[in-house]
């Protein structure tokens, strides 16, 4: 079977794809199942879509995994997220070493669970020095959480005397988000049929191609990522100019 991936022009890939996850619990619940189902459906996806990037030579793969405001879901639905998490990563850290993929986080998350934490650390210690996909995982994240800590930090440099507000600079302002070490997205999808960013990354996407499906998250893999790629790659980017 031909696949979209072969239409790809692999000179002009997006070097960082950032995605809002969207729709497990309206899959789950068009199937009868309870919203966990779909989550775990959702990792799959997590899987395939992963691997897909690492293959094409994607260099950052950001995904919404926990926003800041999924705190206020039934406490059950968060913990069972959370032990998804944990699961997820004990499982797949040999995968990410075999694969050369680098596991970073972004978002508040102290406010992780204990376990959750420690084995989002260990997984990142464990694959610094992987050079191949850079796997961003968006966890209690928001943007404006972000904005407001980057805010306050370089409040606090210019009130210590450390810079000047002539110094603050769009380079300047980056610096102190979470995503210091990351390049802007170039391509944001959403799934799911939800046409809004709902608070993820607005900073970073200034000049960032957006893609939309109606497609939920469990049933997005492979050959819906590339049609992605390939809609982007139709775009003409002018950066405003
Ligand atoms: C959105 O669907 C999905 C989430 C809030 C969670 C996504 C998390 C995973 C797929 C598991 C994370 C695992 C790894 C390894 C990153 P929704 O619940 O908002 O669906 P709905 O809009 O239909 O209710």
């Amino acid at each position: 079977m031909s696949s979209n991936k072969d239409k790809i022009d692999k000179e002009r890939l997006p070097v960082h794809i950032a995605i809002i996850m969207d729709g497990n619990g309206r899959w789950a619940k068009e199937k009868g199942e309870a919203r966990v189902f779909g989550h775990k459906n959702g990792v799959e996806s997590v899987r395939a879509v992963t691997e897909a990037a690492a293959g094409l030579g994607v260099k950052y793969l950001t995904l919404y995994a926990f926003s800041t405001e999924n705190w206020g879901r039934p406490a059950e639905e968060v913990d069972a997220l959370m032990d998804l998490l944990v699961d997820a990563i004990e499982k797949e850290t040999p995968t990410l070493q075999k694969n050369n993929i680098r596991l970073l986080t972004i978002g508040d998350i102290n406010r992780l669970p204990e376990k959750t934490r420690k084995k989002l650390l260990d997984c990142t210690e464990q694959t610094a020095g992987n050079t191949g996909l850079s796997l961003v995982l968006a966890l209690s994240y928001s943007s404006r959480w972000e904005i407001r800590n980057a805010t306050q930090k370089i409040a606090a440099d210019v009130k210590e005397g450390k810079i000047n507000p002539g110094d603050i600079t769009d380079e300047l302002i980056s610096s102190y988000m979470t995503t210091r070490s990351i390049p802007d997205p170039d391509l944001l999808i959403r799934t799911s049929g939800e046409i809004r960013i709902s608070n993820f990354l607005l900073w970073q996407i200034a000049y960032c191609e957006l893609y939309f499906t109606h497609t939920h998250w469990p049933d997005f893999r492979e050959e819906e990522f590339f049609n992605a790629i390939l809609s982007f790659q139709s775009r003409d980017r002018r950066f405003g100019k």
